[in-house]
């Protein structure tokens, strides 16, 4: 009998400090009419000092285990998606989260898709689903993106925010309440449009990377602004059409929360009302492969996610990569 992966239950975690726009006005050359005009967004989370990546992971992953109804030992499988690793080499986030919330003798591992970190890790936790290798597998999406950022650079440290997100992915018999779709893609010829060049095999830890800074994050943000509601528009039309579905059939379309004028831009596209569309990039900023997590857990706690009902998301992101998903709430309403 065949099996189907679906979205049993949703968590997440943002740390309680904000930094706000006036906040940034402090630190370099910026407005807070010049970052919500151009990018929606008015505050971001910070996680204190001692707070890494997987802390925050490991606080998103309990709660979604907890609303899962299942217990921590039925969980197969631990895929953390993250640009953050507490560890730049080893042991992977994956296996440090498994360690603080007890899980132990079961497969875990990183997947770095930057952005799109998060479905894509939901095409893996399918794929193992329905192979039948696995039965119940954690997904975290977990960024302490503040690390990577260089807070004199007003392009990019105006954007960015901490925080976890996690779900937990079950194998069901019923048809009704598994992914519908779900595809990931990549270009890497534009791998220098969103880059931390070091450390790396390539540039490795050195005082040259300290001094030109190699270690913070790069963009070229007009360039991958333009790119992604090119390939994202396309990729949302793509998936809806292959699966007969209408954006109206949609109850909350929920893109990575980069930049309001990008989600607006794919929205409209798709003829999207604005009920339809979950927006956290306000609050949060764009928190990289917590992002997605992080908006379907919002509209959880607000209980406007009920049981059954259709989620469309999309993701752009580092590689460059981007990725899509029509998947049914499997889990019980808030
Ligand atoms: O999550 C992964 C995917 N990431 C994205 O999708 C992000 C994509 N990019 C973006 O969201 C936007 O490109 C940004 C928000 C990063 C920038 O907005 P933009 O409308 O593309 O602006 P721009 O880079 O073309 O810069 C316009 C002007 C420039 O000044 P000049 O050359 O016109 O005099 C910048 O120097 O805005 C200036 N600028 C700023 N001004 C005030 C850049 N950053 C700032 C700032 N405050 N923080």
């Amino acid at each position: 009998m065949a099996v189907y992966a679906s979205f049993r239950s949703i968590g997440a975690y943002a740390p309680e400090k904000i930094l706000s726009n006036s906040d940034l006005e402090k630190m370099v050359d910026t407005t807070d009419e010049w970052i919500v005009k151009r990018t929606g967004i008015k505050e971001r989370r910070i996680a204190e000092k001692h707070v890494s990546t997987s802390d925050m992971g490991a606080m998103a992953a309990k709660v979604a285990i907890e609303r899962s109804g299942l217990d921590k030992s039925d969980i197969d499988l631990i895929i953390c998606a993250t640009v953050t690793p507490d560890y730049f080499n080893m042991p992977s986030t994956a296996c440090v989260i498994s360690d603080k919330i007890g899980i132990s003798n079961v497969q875990a591992f990183d997947i770095s898709a930057a952005c799109s970190g998060f479905v894509y890790s939901l095409t893996i936790a399918k794929a193992f689903i329905e192979s039948g290798m696995k039965k119940n597998v954690l997904v975290v999406g977990a960024e302490k993106f503040s690390s990577i950022v260089d807070y004199t650079d007003r392009s990019t440290c105006i954007l960015f925010g901490d925080g976890a997100g996690a779900a937990v992915i079950s194998a069901t018999k019923d048809k009704s309440e598994g992914f519908v779709d779900i595809h990931a893609s990549a270009d890497g010829s534009y791998a220098d449009f969103l880059v931390t060049p070091a450390p790396g095999s390539v540039h490795p830890a050195n005082q040259k990377m300290l001094d030109e800074k190699l270690n913070f994050v790069q963009m070229k943000g007009n360039e991958t602004f333009k790119l992604a509601v090119k390939t994202l528009t396309k990729d949302v039309i793509d998936i809806l059409e292959t699966n007969n579905i209408k954006s109206e059939d949609i109850k909350h379309f929920i893109p990575h929360q980069a930049n309001y004028r990008i989600i607006k831009a794919v929205g409209d596209a798709l003829g999207m009302r604005e009920d339809q569309v979950v927006l956290t990039v306000q609050k949060y900023g764009n928190t990289s492969a917590a992002s997605i997590p992080m908006a379907i857990n919002d509209i959880y706690e607000s209980g406007r996610l009920k049981e059954g009902e259709l989620m469309l998301l999309d993701t752009f992101g580092g590689g460059l990569t981007w990725a899509s998903a029509l998947i049914p709430f499997a889990g019980k309403t808030k």
